[in-house]
């Protein structure tokens, strides 16, 4: 069935919703490039004024799945269960979970994707490691699953090619903000990852997407009932962003505390929603009967690392690179931190070099931030707070400027919870 691309904006823009055999039909043609970019910018920015039915964002998903190829697990022995994260600074938690999960007895296939802005990507993480490769065939792929339990590589360019398209078109046209959007983006390409259970960590706060409760709520019920319409049972776990996860935000120095949670220590915050969302996966994968707790203290995950890191090509012993410039921030007053602003951390990252502006920028793997102090902490003057690591001491002044007024210290502090809800 075809179309008229001017139709099918006029019935968005004008309020209305779309016909199944229209979203099939748009999707399609703007994937093949018979939809002008010109002609889904105003599409997609008319679904981000207007809105979309769930009928709608259950078909657009559907629609944007089959632009491409949806993996097929089912060859495998053990329950398939992923996670992902709708991004946040300082967000590592997939470099421990991962192994975790898989030392449980589940199987993690996880594509995954660069940073952008801000956020930091997953990827670029675990490329600060020697050797590590991001690409694996589909063959690789299966068998690191079948062999190791957990793998986190590159998507390929047939998962979900009409979402590439239309994130890069959304970038540049202040579409990305958008509920419908967002939703079926991410669960375009995670339910063509064929897992058989999905668990969504929606952050909320500042060095997020979503800065407020209600909205970040909205997105995670939208995903939630995406997943089921798929038949694939999808929990999501809301939780903070408005402070940095853990004390690094920075690729090496993400993969070194990542390496401390693996051996049994690291921040609390981190362990805390790391086996959090262990347990969710479990529960989904049907083992909510095993304790991932002490597969992080005796080992076990540690080992499932190593072994996944190597079938990637990396050294898990290899020395992590270190960034030849740094600079102490300290406190100017004494107290309690009360407030460090996620939003402000990540810009100082990726100022300093860690982030990209464009997705074919290069990124550094050792530049980052270190809060030696977090909400909680007491200071006295002169303590150091942050301590900035780049491969540029020009970058340094950047950075500076981000962290600006970023911090509170006071008299006291009330924690806020880390998870602040659960919605299935
Ligand atoms: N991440 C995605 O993959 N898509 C969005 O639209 C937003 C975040």
């Amino acid at each position: 069935m075809s179309f008229a691309a001017v139709d099918v904006i006029r019935t968005k823009r004008d309020g209305g919703a779309l016909t199944d055999d229209q979203i099939d039909w748009v999707i399609d043609a703007y994937t093949n490039g018979r939809v002008a970019e010109e002609q889904m910018s105003a599409l997609a920015m008319a679904i981000f004024l207007n809105g979309m039915t769930d009928a709608e964002i259950a078909r657009w998903t559907s629609a944007m799945i089959d632009s491409g190829d949806r993996m097929d697990l089912s060859a495998l022995t053990r329950p398939t269960v992923d996670k992902h994260s709708t991004g946040g600074v300082g967000d590592k938690i997939t470099l421990p979970l991962a192994p975790l999960v898989a030392a449980c007895g589940a199987a993690v296939p996880q594509l995954s994707g660069r940073g952008l802005g801000h956020t930091g990507g997953t990827l670029d993480k675990l490329e600060a490691i020697p050797g590590w490769r991001a690409s694996l065939s589909t063959e690789e792929y299966l068998a690191q699953l079948r062999n190791v339990g957990a793998v986190v590589c590159a998507a390929g360019d047939r998962l979900a090619p009409a979402d590439k398209k239309l994130y890069a078109l959304r970038d540049v046209t202040s579409t990305v903000e958008s509920i419908p959007l967002i939703a079926s983006s991410i669960m375009s390409k995670k339910l063509a990852e064929g897992a058989g259970g999905l668990v969504l960590d929606v952050k909320v706060g500042s060095g997020a997407f979503m800065k407020e409760l209600p909205t970040a709520r909205r997105l995670a019920e939208t995903m939630v009932r995406l997943g089921a319409a798929h038949d694939v049972p999808t929990v999501a776990v809301l939780s903070d962003m408005s402070t940095p996860l853990g004390r690094t935000a920075g690729h090496s120095l993400e993969v070194a505390e990542s390496l401390e949670v693996l051996s049994g220590g690291g921040p609390a915050d981190v362990v805390e929603l790391t086996l959090v969302l262990a347990r969710e996966m479990l529960g989904l994968a049907g083992l909510s009967d095993v304790d991932p707790a002490d597969a992080l203290k005796d080992g076990r995950a540690m080992d499932v690392w190593r072994r996944m890191i190597s079938a990637q090509g990396g050294d898990p012993d290899a020395e992590l690179p270190v960034a030849p410039e740094k600079h102490v921030v300290a406190a100017g007053d004494f107290g309690v931190v009360t407030r460090m602003d996620a939003y402000a951390v990540g810009v100082a990252a990726w100022r300093l070099g860690a982030g990209r502006a464009r997705k074919e920028d290069p990124v550094s793997t050792s530049a980052g931030v270190i809060m030696h102090r977090k909400p909680g902490d007491r200071v006295s003057a002169g303590d150091p707070i942050f301590e900035l690591h780049t491969e540029n001491a020009e970058l340094i002044d950047g950075a500076l400027a981000a962290l600006e007024g970023a911090v509170d210290i006071g008299a006291t502090y009330e924690p806020e919870p880390l998870v602040h809800d659960r919605i299935t």
